[in-house]
């Protein structure tokens, strides 16, 4: 059993699941509450060789399942899914029981956002779902495409050169998401923080110096400084693990 020691707001052991799971997340009235993580090295890096893998570890993949056993839908840019090469999301049965307690679907469903579409639709996120993902997109990808990801998933069409972060989740919202988890990448992240609707910050800090060239949490687009307000940190295995909400 992975030892997660809180440091802030007071010492203790704690479970991440179960702090995860008793967490306030008062959604907004017109929109989901929006929860971003990701996991950086000391130097700001979120990839090593194109993926996030080798700066986490066991206790980051403890952390991000708890995060994830939250989510109604977690929302990944198509960049990700390609280069993380995603799966359905996966919850361990406990938390099954315990998201269907807590009025959630057992999974939480995944929401792709693309606009070329250019997905693998025998890929896993699409072939082993539980319920088939949805897919973000605007009008203009190859007719092709759009047929072949129709087959394995639910095509919402939204208006403009590219996904409105505020359509999106309004869309979201409308379905009776209550809490939305976006993993990435760096440009969507960017996105979210331009339209100000990033409510959380779930930070995983690696105890690594990595250079290169990889973009840090979030990259692009313009700037919206926002003020965040430390709720815990916690560490486990020389991680921290900080979980911000907004001020
Ligand atoms: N450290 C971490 O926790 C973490 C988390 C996530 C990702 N990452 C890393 O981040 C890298 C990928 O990030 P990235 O910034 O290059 O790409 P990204 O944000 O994941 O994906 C960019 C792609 O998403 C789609 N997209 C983004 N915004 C859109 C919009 N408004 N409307 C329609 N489509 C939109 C487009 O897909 P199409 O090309 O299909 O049109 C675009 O090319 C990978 O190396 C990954 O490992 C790290």
């Amino acid at each position: 059993m992975l030892a997660v020691r809180q440091l802030l707001p007071e010492p203790a052991e704690v479970d991440p699941g179960v702090a995860h799971a008793a967490a306030a997340r008062p959604a907004p009235p017109e929109r989901p509450w929006v929860l971003l993580n990701m996991v950086a090295s000391v130097d700001g890096a979120t990839a090593i060789d194109g993926v996030s893998g080798g700066l986490g570890g066991p206790a980051d993949k403890t952390v991000f399942r708890a995060i994830r056993a939250v989510a109604d839908v977690i929302v990944v840019a198509a960049g990700t899914a390609r280069a993380e090469g995603y799966g359905p999301p996966r919850t361990a049965p406990a938390d099954q029981e315990a998201r269907r307690a807590r009025g959630q679907q057992a999974f939480p469903r995944l929401a792709l956002v693309s606009r070329s579409l250019d997905l693998d639709p025998t890929s896993p996120m699409f072939a082993e779902a539980p319920e088939p993902p949805l897919v973000f997109t605007v009008a203009g990808a190859a007719p092709d495409r759009h047929r072949a990801v129709e087959a394995v998933a639910e095509v919402v069409v939204l208006p403009g050169d590219g996904v409105d972060p505020v359509e999106l989740l309004a869309d979201l919202h409308q379905r009776g998401c209550r809490v939305v988890l976006a993993e990435g990448g760096p440009s969507l992240n960017a996105q979210l923080v331009a339209a100000g609707v990033v409510d959380e910050v779930d930070l995983s800090l690696s105890p690594m110096l990595v250079g290169g060239t990889s973009s840090r949490v979030a990259i692009g687009g313009v700037e919206r400084p926002a003020d965040l307000a430390l709720a815990h940190l916690w560490e486990a295995d020389g991680l921290l693990f900080a979980r911000y909400v907004r001020a």
